[in-house]
């Protein structure tokens, strides 16, 4: 889509010659690795980290040349998508179900770029169920916890078969009409047995790109109370 595509190469524009970079997942990001790989057939040296086996396997199909957290600790500039993104930059993340790698990259960078296209940027969080990667034993009972939170959680399936994360583990949907303490939810999702990770990104934001379907592409400004 044009408007995504708009937003994913006006990041791309922000990587410099001899960073570490970390390449998010989703079909937003798919247009950023894409001109990454045109620069990088020009002669731009980079090093890659990728998200999720998806993005790592079209990296190396445009030779990009992919790193491991064996090789660099540290990462200069991150792009990666998002579901939702709010006036203070909270986002939700993990609709294409890898948002544990995606965390773990954001927090090793020292700049992450978010990129969405305008149907992503809403004042509140939560139209967008919450993806919550669980650990599959005992799935069941992690699941009646977050609906005893409020929720209403729904093991994600394909083919009738629980999809599975590229670190094994289950990802639950969360619906709930409205997030108004993003904060809050955060810290009791992760602190509940049998959670590995939750797909709310609180202060890990740098920039918010945002493509538009006129052809525009502008910065989201962030709201600070
Ligand atoms: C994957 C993600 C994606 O960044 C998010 O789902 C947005 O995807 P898309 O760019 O396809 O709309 O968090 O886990």
């Amino acid at each position: 889509m044009e408007a995504k595509r708009l937003a994913a190469e006006k990041a791309v524009e922000l990587i410099a010659d001899g960073m570490v970079v970390g390449l998010g997942t989703g079909s937003t990001v798919a247009y950023a690795i894409q001109r990454l790989g045109e620069f990088v057939k020009q002669g731009l040296d980079v090093r890659a980290i990728a998200t999720s086996t998806r993005s790592e396997q079209l990296a190396r199909e445009l030779g990009i040349h992919l790193v491991t957290f064996a090789d660099v600790q540290q990462i200069d500039l991150t792009i990666d998508g998002a579901d939702e993104v709010d006036p203070e930059w909270n986002l939700i993340k993990g609709g294409g179900g890898a948002l544990l790698r995606e965390k773990i990259v954001a927090a090793a960078s020292r700049r992450l770029i978010i990129i969405v296209d305008e149907s992503k940027v809403v004042e509140k969080l939560g139209k967008f169920p919450l993806p919550v990667e669980v650990v599959p034993f005992g799935y069941q009972v992690t699941m009646q916890r977050l609906y005893d939170l409020g929720f209403s959680p729904q093991l994600r399936t394909d083919g009738g078969q629980p999809c599975i994360t590229d670190n094994g583990n289950f990802i639950i949907d969360c619906r709930i009409d409205v997030i108004d303490h993003p904060g809050r939810i955060h810290d009791s999702l992760n602190k509940m047995v049998g959670i590995v990770e939750n797909g709310l990104f609180i202060g890990y934001a740098s920039q918010v790109i945002v493509g538009y379907h006129d052809g525009s592409v502008k910065e989201l400004k962030r709201r600070v109370d």
